[in-house]
């Protein structure tokens, strides 16, 4: 059984800590970690945690205790991630259209980088030449994803170097005597289907014996996790053993043994995540009956933007009546977290709760309407502990220039 908050501890958290409020449960993280290494157990696997999906330093401590590795998506977030103490060693930045300066500031701190275009490529070997071990950002032209949004592989996406283009990275290669340790590719979010990921070994695979001293596959993140109650995740013990059969093949046709990586965001944190809400108005509307909550899509983006579904329960009344709902939110324009819904009856006042709020959930919030972002707190050792406490009106100034003439 799946580590889970009750409704009980959601709701005392929440009387203890107000609202909204994100909630984190590390164990569930370990959980998801342990399955991972479980699945992977018989290849060389390591596994970076894409942060973007959750960057609290409190959070990314604990995957560094756990013993996950991370990636970074930022400068920023490698410095957050040194700041949590991971060694650079376990530290990778995947870039996308950055600044060569951001490449060699990541450079000077020593962790590992892959880049996903021709031009900071030449900029990186006329810099540093065979001295540092790189990465390079494919592009493998396969469809896959959740929503177009978050599919990033496709042959026009703006991420990584075309497959086709890979002439131009060997003449690179050759001309600036550079050390390609790494070929990654990140096709998409939610990818289900684990032949998305063979389909991608093996547009990789036809280019290793161009490049004798790759050591390292890097398959991105993007494994699905479920957002319905019944609903199944990425096979990733089945995707295990295809990366196993995958990997010994290439080992005997080439002689070669290589280590695969991954980046998973959302495996490792989007079920270990509730976010908390109250009820503040019931407006009944012919036949729609809204529940108007004490928050909206500045701090949960997902349904607005992607379309996404978030379970939601009624913590406060769990097992009352069922009655339909739109659950919306409190900001100047449509931000509709769920219609149609049914929950058990809602009185204002009632506390509710979104399920799969860990990844992405707080990460993307913002202070838009001048609202305050919501407090974080993480439920470690089964102790319920602030990790960011709430806005104030402060903060919202914070970096404002307040002109005096
Ligand atoms: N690696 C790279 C290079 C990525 O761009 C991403 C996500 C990941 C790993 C992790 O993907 P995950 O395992 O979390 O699917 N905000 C969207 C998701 C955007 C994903 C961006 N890149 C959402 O809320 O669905």
């Amino acid at each position: 059984m799946p580590q889970v908050l009750s409704h009980q501890q959601l709701l005392e958290i929440a009387n203890e800590f107000g609202t909204p409020l994100y909630i984190y449960h590390a164990e569930r993280i370990t959980e998801q970690y342990h399955r991972l290494q479980e699945a992977f157990k018989d290849t060389d696997a390591t596994f970076f945690y894409a942060c973007k999906a959750l960057t609290n330093v409190n959070v990314l401590k604990h995957l560094k205790h756990i013993g996950c590795n991370i990636d970074c998506s930022s400068i920023n977030e490698v410095r957050l991630a040194l700041l949590a103490g991971f060694e650079p060693e376990r530290v990778l930045y995947t870039s996308n259209n950055i600044a060569f300066s951001e490449i060699e500031e990541a450079v000077s701190l020593g962790v590992h980088v892959n880049i996903d275009s021709v031009s900071n490529l030449q900029k990186f070997g006329e810099r540093y030449g065979h001295s540092y071990p790189v990465g390079i950002r494919l592009r493998p032209n396969i469809m896959a994803g959740g929503n177009l949004k978050i599919s990033t592989g496709h042959n026009k996406s703006k991420f990584g170097i075309p497959v086709e283009d890979i002439d131009q990275v060997l003449s690179v290669m050759k001309e600036k005597n550079l050390h390609v340790r790494t070929f990654h590719i990140h096709t998409g979010s939610e990818i289900k289907d684990v032949e998305v990921f063979a389909r991608g070994m093996e547009v990789l695979f036809d280019l290793i014996r161009h490049f004798p001293e790759l050591e390292v596959i890097d398959l991105g993140g993007g494994f699905k996790v479920p957002y319905t109650p019944g609903e199944e995740g990425t096979d990733v013990e089945r995707l295990g053993k295809r990366v196993k059969e995958e990997f010994d093949t290439i080992a005997k046709k080439y002689g070669r043994r290589l280590k695969v990586w991954f980046e998973p965001g959302k495996f490792l944190v989007s079920e270990a995540g509730y976010f908390v809400v109250q009820v503040n108005v019931l407006k009944q509307s012919g036949d729609i009956c809204f529940a108007g909550v004490n928050s909206g899509l500045n701090h949960l983006i997902r349904p607005m933007f992607y379309g996404s579904y978030h379970h939601i329960q009624n913590i406060s009344d769990p097992g009352g009546k069922p009655e339909t709902y739109h659950i919306v939110g409190n900001v100047c324009e449509t931000d509709t977290f769920a219609e149609d819904r049914v929950l058990p009856k809602i009185k204002e006042g009632d506390f509710l709760v979104f399920y799969n709020a860990g990844a992405y959930g707080f990460e993307m919030a913002s202070n838009y309407n001048s609202r305050f972002k919501p407090a974080e707190v993480l439920v470690i050792n089964n102790k319920a502990r602030l990790i960011r406490r709430r806005d104030t009106l402060e903060d919202i100034l914070a970096t404002q220039v307040i002109l005096k003439d």
